[in-house]
């Protein structure tokens, strides 16, 4: 464009590109953006923990497994899932598996149910324990790792329990014995709110104290977690596991298939001038 026209109708000579002021102003603009789009985003997520899950960690799938089992099968299922499959995804032989997790008069081709009725459950909690297949892929692991570091003690619940990353979840602490007691800080909320201004981003636990040590040290606690939640990674999708053993041949594949279009091309036009 080379004129614009003015409030009045007056056209004034514009040069071809950008003059430098309003180039300046949009890298200006573009920054500020950006910045205030990353803040937004930051705040958004401050309160979730992130973990780094590797579902080709057999070791960790193997210690997340009896956790699930132990912790969390007593009242969610994992009706997608057979003991069979486990035993060969996860390199467990099977007598292993009968000895450890199945529990008596299951046979290895069931799936993950829990023992609990969904009416028992109703009673009992309020709510009944949703099917855990495919909460990886429902509320993502970070949700999920952060979920079970954030619960606290409040009489104020049925359960007894809260939970900082699902406020009033029906759910209480399944898992206390290993990690022991949380309470609110006193100065919770604004401690939350004042890191996150500080530091870009903060720690919801941050807002929680221990106030009585379980089994494990806090360090060994979050282990136990990240563990478990890369099982929960794979349940919610137990063929990555092949897919991810496939990545690299299929890579390889491409190379060598963009090697050879370029070779086919290169002869293809050689005496084209
Ligand atoms: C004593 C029974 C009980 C145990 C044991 C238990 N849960 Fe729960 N869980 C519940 C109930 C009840 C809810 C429903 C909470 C609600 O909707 O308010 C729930 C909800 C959840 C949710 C939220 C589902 C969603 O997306 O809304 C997740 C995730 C979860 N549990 C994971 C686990 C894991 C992992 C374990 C094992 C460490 C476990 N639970 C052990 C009773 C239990």
């Amino acid at each position: 464009m080379k004129h614009q026209t003015n409030a009045t109708g007056k056209r004034h000579p514009q040069p071809t590109s950008w003059s430098a002021m309003s180039k300046s102003a949009y890298v200006v603009l573009f920054a500020l953006l950006t910045v205030v789009s990353s803040q937004i985003v930051a705040a958004e997520s401050a309160s979730l923990l992130s973990v780094d899950i590797n579902v080709r960690d057999t070791a960790a799938l193997q210690r997340g497994v009896r956790t699930f089992n132990d912790y969390c099968l007593g009242c969610h299922g994992a009706d997608y899932m057979r003991y069979k499959r486990i035993a060969s995804d996860l390199n467990i032989n099977e007598g292993q598996i009968e000895a450890r997790l199945l529990p008596p008069g299951r046979e290895m081709t069931d799936a993950l149910k829990s023992s609990l009725q969904p009416e028992a459950a109703k009673q009992l909690f309020g709510a009944v324990p949703p099917n855990l297949s495919l909460s990886a892929r429902a509320r993502g692991a970070d949700w999920l790792y952060t979920y079970m570091l954030t619960f606290y003690r409040d009489d104020s619940t049925a359960s007894g329990w809260n939970n900082l990353t699902f406020p009033n979840a029906a759910m209480p602490h399944a898992m206390w014995d290993l990690q022991g007691v949380q309470e609110l800080a006193q100065h919770a909320e604004s401690t939350t709110a004042t890191d996150t201004q500080a530091h870009g981003h903060a720690d919801i636990t941050a807002g929680l104290k221990l106030i009585e040590p379980g089994l494990q040290s806090p360090e060994d606690y979050r282990r136990t977690v990240k563990d478990l939640v890369t099982f929960m990674v794979y349940l919610s999708e137990p063929a990555q596991l092949q897919r991810s053993a496939m990545g690299p041949w299929v890579l390889l594949f491409l190379v060598l298939f963009t090697l050879l279009a370029w070779i086919l091309k290169r002869e293809y036009w050689r005496d084209v001038h």
